[in-house]
């Protein structure tokens, strides 16, 4: 998942660069050039810059910068390029800097003159700014996709359910009796806001900086409305210096991302509790998990623990992008190039991690005996006694200091509220019945009396289920 090593085609080191030999007395140092450049990790968009040049040498074309043939060698040498990057054939040079001069150099080598045209009216700033827009947007709705299946299969669970009973918790200590299917809308309406989220940065990221060349823009006659829309841009950047410079969208992703991990490793957290000996609440299926060289019972949930870690290295692209943009003058700087990793590894990450739990949830298999058996311990119905006793005209303090009491009884004597006789819970009220067992004290009692919106029984649970489908359309119509 690194994106700085490795890249998908070499890169020779050694070779020369003319882009901007004009001004220049002497080559560029070989390790100065190698540290500049990025092409090592932007060639990973090269699909969206050349869609960019392709949009840009058709908008010149319209606006008779350039000519119509002029516009189509230029569109069909770029669709050549393209092939070669995917067939493998294209030799990434170092000394080129960056994937647009990569690409512009290729252009030039296969054309001639009229590829030294394409970069007409145009800087690598506003160019760099676009490719980055173009291919997080494509990405937001990938990981949009892997986040709906998600969801779907959270729905798919939790619909199977429904009356599943396990103790909920607060500290990590038994408090009261909630369903499984309530637990795991609860997960889904984390990633609702996730989701919420993202589509939300995608308005901003999907809007044009191309048009604002260097950074004042160029004394072409541009249409940038026309480049937008054959880019599918919603809108096009008001202000050329903002374009060429904020990375704000960026940011606004990797704070999404980070959100995202938080849920999911909070998520995981709690898969790895479950699967404990300890609990045993869910059984993970082995191909998720892996063993121990050492001890053979070893079965370790190593997915989840997996994100769970992962989730602090998206946390510290933000950290890293935040601190890249804060000390930067307008308007266009070199710092710039340094948003790229931080935000891919997060892309990375989130897609990683999300395609993991997209495969994993709907395998999960609770243990729904065990479960219950958890939830019959540790006095999860005490509230619903106290409850009880309110309805019979006792004031809740009240309630709560008589049904303290009968829990104390219920430790000494290692038995659970249900099991104490009908004569030993009357010791603390008279107001307590034989109808207690039924209304107050069993699991099944107290989950249904939560019978309203967001509530754990069983019917909200149905209910919460079916507008959650609903919803969903709604989300990603
Ligand atoms: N490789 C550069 C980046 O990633 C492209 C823009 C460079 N512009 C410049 N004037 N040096 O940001």
């Amino acid at each position: 998942m690194t994106t700085s090593s490795n890249p998908p085609n070499s890169v020779t080191p050694d070779q020369t660069s003319g882009m901007w030999g004009g001004r220049f007395s002497e080559a560029t140092d070989a390790f100065v050039a190698e540290f500049t450049a990025s092409v090592q990790f932007d060639q990973r968009f090269y699909k969206q810059d050349i869609a960019g040049s392709i949009a840009h040498a058709t908008m010149l074309a319209k606006v008779s910068v350039l000519t119509e043939a002029e516009r189509d060698d230029i569109i069909e040498g770029l669709s050549t390029i393209r092939s070669e990057i995917e067939a493998g054939t294209f030799e990434w040079r170092i000394d080129l800097e960056d994937v647009h001069m990569n690409i512009e150099s290729r252009l030039t080598q296969r054309i001639g003159i009229t590829g030294k045209k394409l970069h007409t009216g145009r800087s690598r700033n506003d160019q760099v700014a676009t490719d980055i827009r173009l291919y997080l947007r494509d990405e937001i709705d990938d990981i949009l996709k892997l986040l709906e299946r998600l969801q779907k299969g959270l729905l798919g669970l939790a619909a199977k359910n429904v009356n599943t009973i396990m103790p909920g918790f607060t500290h990590l200590q038994t408090a009261q009796p909630v369903t499984f299917g309530h637990h795991l809308l609860a997960w889904f309406e984390m990633l609702v806001r996730d989701s919420e989220r993202l589509q939300d940065c995608r308005k901003r990221v999907n809007r044009l900086p191309l048009g604002s060349a260097a950074l004042a823009g160029t004394t072409y006659p541009i249409d940038r409305a026309y480049t937008a829309e054959l880019l599918g841009f919603e809108a096009v950047c008001e202000n050329s210096l903002d374009a060429v410079s904020d990375r704000d969208f960026a940011i606004e992703f990797n704070a999404a991302a980070s959100l995202i991990m938080m849920h999911l490793s909070r998520m995981s957290e709690e898969l790895i509790l479950w699967t404990s000996a300890q609990f045993k609440f869910v059984n993970i299926p082995d191909r998720f998990c892996t063993g121990s060289s050492i001890m053979p019972q070893k079965k370790n949930p190593d997915v989840p623990e997996l994100i769970r870690g992962k989730s602090g290295r998206v946390f510290g692209d933000l950290i890293s992008l935040l601190t890249l943009m804060k000390g930067q003058p307008l308007a266009y700087n070199k710092d710039n190039q340094e948003d790229k990793e931080p935000l891919f590894d997060a892309i990375d990450t989130v897609r990683g991690s999300l395609m993991a739990f997209a495969d994993m949830i709907p395998a999960l298999v609770p243990n729904i005996e065990i479960m219950r058996e958890a939830a019959l311990r540790g006095f999860s119905t005490a509230t619903d006694l106290a409850d009880y006793l309110v309805k019979k005209g006792v004031a809740f303090r009240d309630a709560h200091e008589i049904v303290g009491k009968a829990v104390a009884l219920g430790v000494a004597e290692e038995k659970d509220l249900s099991e104490l006789t009908l004569e030993q819970l009357q010791q603390f009220s008279d107001l307590i019945t034989a109808d207690v067992f039924d209304k107050a004290l069993t699991l099944e009692a107290s989950v249904n009396a939560r019978d309203h919106i967001g509530g754990t029984s069983p019917k909200q649970v149905e209910a919460a289920i079916a507008r959650a489908h609903t919803r969903l359309e709604q989300l990603y119509a």
